[in-house]
């Protein structure tokens, strides 16, 4: 989570939506955070992960950090890492060399590239779970075989903040996707330097999570039509901070469940989340019941998923259904959870990968708006 992310005041970056230089999509593949057999969820992967380090309980809070990375490239020649691309945040860091606590994560090293510049700026982003710190430099940045040069980012010294998820996670970094309104230190996106520098045909990226048998893909540049099926339709944006939009409802089994106004759509969070009083009532009302462990989690009995309510989020008066198959992640055989989680301090929803991996989605900054389409090839149903 990022919402406590520092906001600082800076100029939108400016999007010109005129320019259109004929060029390819460019895909890069995301993983889910894990290998095995779980692997075509990174939650489920992430869960996997922890009871082999043997801590046995199942930490349901974790899961908020289960994540979907894919490569960036940062450096002349280029250092290689795998980063989650955050549509919830918007700055760039990479671990540096001079990264003490930083595991066995692939680590930048300036002086090993030629097109580094210094900066040297203190750099402070807070997540969720706590700090993470380091100092800014400036370099080229790879991305879907597209080369930003002179690009500020950070390097890391200190990423123990991001504790369990980063020691065992298998990305090194994190790429923000958000706009330049929320970046620490004003500094630009990578995405809005891709646009500026005139290197994507439309300001525009399409995310398409892993479903059993596919990788995942970030299509920079266009939607990918081999991702979704039907017609895209457009949200238009309220606010250019995180991708924030209108909520026009949100209903389980057809009864009106929350009286907030407003979602964002957040590769960097895995379930759905919402204000704590509405989360608690839909809570009950499918029947799941608070882990021991977090009362803001909830498991359910695996075998009431067939008699479960739809749940359906309503954006720009279209319906956007999640089924019980959809919501519910079947972690051991005896054992669901519930993915929704409240989130005290937030008055608004958070649409993560569990929405996201049913409907393909188009972040559209040329246009100011979020495109939905029903993601394909689907996750199977039962
Ligand atoms: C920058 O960070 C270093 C190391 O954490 C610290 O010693 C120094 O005081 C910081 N400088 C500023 C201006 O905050
Ligand atoms: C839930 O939605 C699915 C289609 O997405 C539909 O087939 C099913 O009938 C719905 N279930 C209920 C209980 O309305």
């Amino acid at each position: 989570m990022k919402l406590a992310c520092l906001a600082a005041l800076a100029a939108i970056v400016s999007v010109d939506a005129s320019v259109k230089i004929p060029m390819k999509k460019k895909p890069i593949t995301l993983a889910g955070v894990q290998n095995g057999a779980l692997q075509s969820r990174g939650l489920l992967g992430k869960l996997r992960a922890e009871e082999t380090l043997g801590n046995g309980a199942i930490v349901i809070s974790q899961m908020e950090d289960a994540q979907y990375y894919g490569p960036i490239s940062v450096g002349t020649p280029a250092q290689t890492f795998n980063v989650i691309y955050d549509t919830g945040s918007s700055n760039l860091w990479v671990p540096s060399a001079k990264c003490t606590n930083c595991g066995l994560h692939k680590k930048y090293d300036s002086s090993q590239s030629s097109t580094y510049q210094a900066n040297g700026q203190n750099f402070t982003i807070l997540y969720g779970s706590g700090p993470v710190t380091g100092f800014l430099s400036e370099d080229s940045v790879g991305i879907g075989g597209m080369t930003v040069t002179d690009f500020t980012f950070a390097e890391v010294t200190d990423a123990s903040g991001l504790g369990l998820a980063y020691s065992i996670g298998a990305f090194d970094g994190i790429c923000g996707m958000a706009f330049q309104t929320i970046s620490v230190d004003g500094l630009p996106p990578v995405f809005a330097a891709l646009v500026q520098q005139n290197l994507v045909t439309e300001p525009v990226f399409g995310v398409y999570l892993e479903s059993t048998g596919e990788a995942g893909e970030l299509n920079l540049g266009a939607a990918d039509t081999n991702h979704y099926t039907g017609n895209i339709n457009y949200v238009p944006l309220i606010s250019e901070t995180y991708w924030a939009v209108a909520l026009g409802g949100l209903k389980v089994g057809g009864k009106p469940s929350t009286t907030s106004v407003k979602a964002i759509f957040d590769t960097g969070t895995s379930l759905l989340a919402g204000p704590t009083a509405d989360v608690q009532a839909i809570a009950a009302a499918v029947g799941a019941t608070p882990s021991w462990l977090n009362p803001n989690e909830y498991t359910v009995d695996c075998t009431k998923i067939s008699t479960m309510p739809n749940i359906t989020f309503t954006f720009n008066s279209i319906d956007y259904n999640l089924t019980p198959l959809d919501y519910v992640i079947n972690v051991q055989n005896e054992m669901c959870l519930f993915a929704m989680t409240s989130l005290s301090q937030i008055d608004f929803w958070i649409a993560g990968d569990i929405f996201l991996r049913k409907y393909y989605s188009v972040f559209d900054f040329g246009n100011k708006q979020v495109g939905l389409a029903l993601a394909y090839p689907a996750e199977p149903s039962a």
